[in-house]
């Protein structure tokens, strides 16, 4: 079963440490997105998750039949044409194809190598799980649907460095559905994309076969393609575990459901926080009172007002005693 299996993962770019102790686990089918203020680490986590980037501390696991394909070369470091790209990027595919030609032609030619039957049997399931048997056609019309029409006839001999940021980036975004890796990590999808071409990627990630984790600051995307939330801001959920005595979160929030759940979870937390605040804040109040009276009482009353010398003293260690105990509970 594909997942995504991140364990005690801890990374920092400078002495102040950016993730901590991160747990997280996507299954098959589930869409996991990432939320958090700028700068919380989101695309950090999510390179570690895809292994472009190794962590400090904890463990990646990328479970799955098939996952070692689900490289893209990173655009920002490719030179060539964009035919070169996609050429470098599909070429695992391409290469399968080419094999399961090769194996077929041996089969049906009587030729018999040794496991050429078991061999097939390999390719022909790599066929199948990445849908290679359609690749030409998908990639035309991943390409058509992400704004990319110009990429599918003579286009596509234009250099990259004369594409514009968003270009390069849908192309990318193109490879990797193309490529239909087991678990698929995107980041900030919808950068650069049009109304029409995010609705084509929000149809495409539901219908993933697999692990998704992403991060989005697109509402009504996260809105349309999460099944669970991981908030990357966990001081909240701390506030709370504090306030009501529950072990602290450390590293992520899981929320699942979707987007618009989370939202409500976290509103009625921030609400449930602020009335648990209130109610302290009174009880100190009366506490600090009732502790101020203590002291009067060890002032003593009429009583020791009025005794005289044993009296005195008893009615004084008795007043004393008891305004020590007052306030010791009140402490
Ligand atoms: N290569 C790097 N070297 C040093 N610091 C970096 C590097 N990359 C990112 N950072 C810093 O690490 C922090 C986390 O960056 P990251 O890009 O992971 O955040 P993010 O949550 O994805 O932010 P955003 O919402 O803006 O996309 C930021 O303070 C960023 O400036
Ligand atoms: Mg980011």
């Amino acid at each position: 079963m594909p997942a995504i299996i991140l364990e005690n993962i801890s990374f920092s770019y400078s002495s102040k440490p950016l993730l901590e102790n991160i747990n997280l686990q996507v299954g098959e089918g589930e869409r996991a997105c990432l939320i958090g203020p700028n700068g919380c680490g989101k695309t950090t986590l999510l390179r570690i998750a895809s292994q472009d980037l190794l962590p400090e501390q904890g463990k990646v696991k990328i479970e799955g039949t098939n996952t070692e394909f689900f490289q893209v070369p990173a655009i920002e470091d490719f030179r060539g044409s964009a035919r070169d790209y996609l050429e470098c990027a599909l070429c695992p595919l391409r290469n399968i194809a080419t094999q399961f030609q090769d194996a077929t032609n041996q089969i049906s030619q009587g030729v018999s190598a040794v496991h050429a039957e078991q061999r097939y049997d390999q390719l022909l399931a790599l066929m199948s799980c990445f849908d290679i048997w359609s690749l030409e056609t998908r990639l035309t019309e991943v390409l058509a649907r992400l704004g990319l029409r110009v990429l599918t006839g003579s286009g596509r001999d234009r250099s990259l460095s004369s594409m514009s940021p968003g270009e390069r980036g849908r192309l990318q975004l193109a490879v990797t559905l193309i490529m239909k890796p087991e678990v698929l990590i995107l980041d900030e999808p919808t950068n650069h994309l049009d109304a029409r071409a995010i609705d084509f990627l929000v149809e495409t990630v539901n219908k993933w076969r697999g692990a998704v984790m992403m991060s989005s600051h697109d509402r009504a995307f996260i809105e349309d393609t999460a099944t669970v939330i991981y908030d990357m801001d966990v001081a909240l959920w701390n506030e709370l575990a504090k306030a009501t005595g529950s072990s602290q979160v450390t590293g992520l929030y899981r929320c699942a459901g979707a987007y618009s759940k989370y939202l409500a979870e976290k509103t009625s937390a921030r609400r449930k926080h602020r009335d648990l605040h209130a109610a302290q804040q009174a009880e100190k109040r009366l506490l600090r009172k009732h502790r101020q009276e203590a002291s009067k009482i060890a002032r003593g009353g009429v009583r020791l007002a009025s005794a005289e010398g044993k009296a005195k003293k008893f009615f004084a260690d008795r007043a004393a005693a008891t305004a020590q105990r007052r306030m010791r509970n009140d402490d």
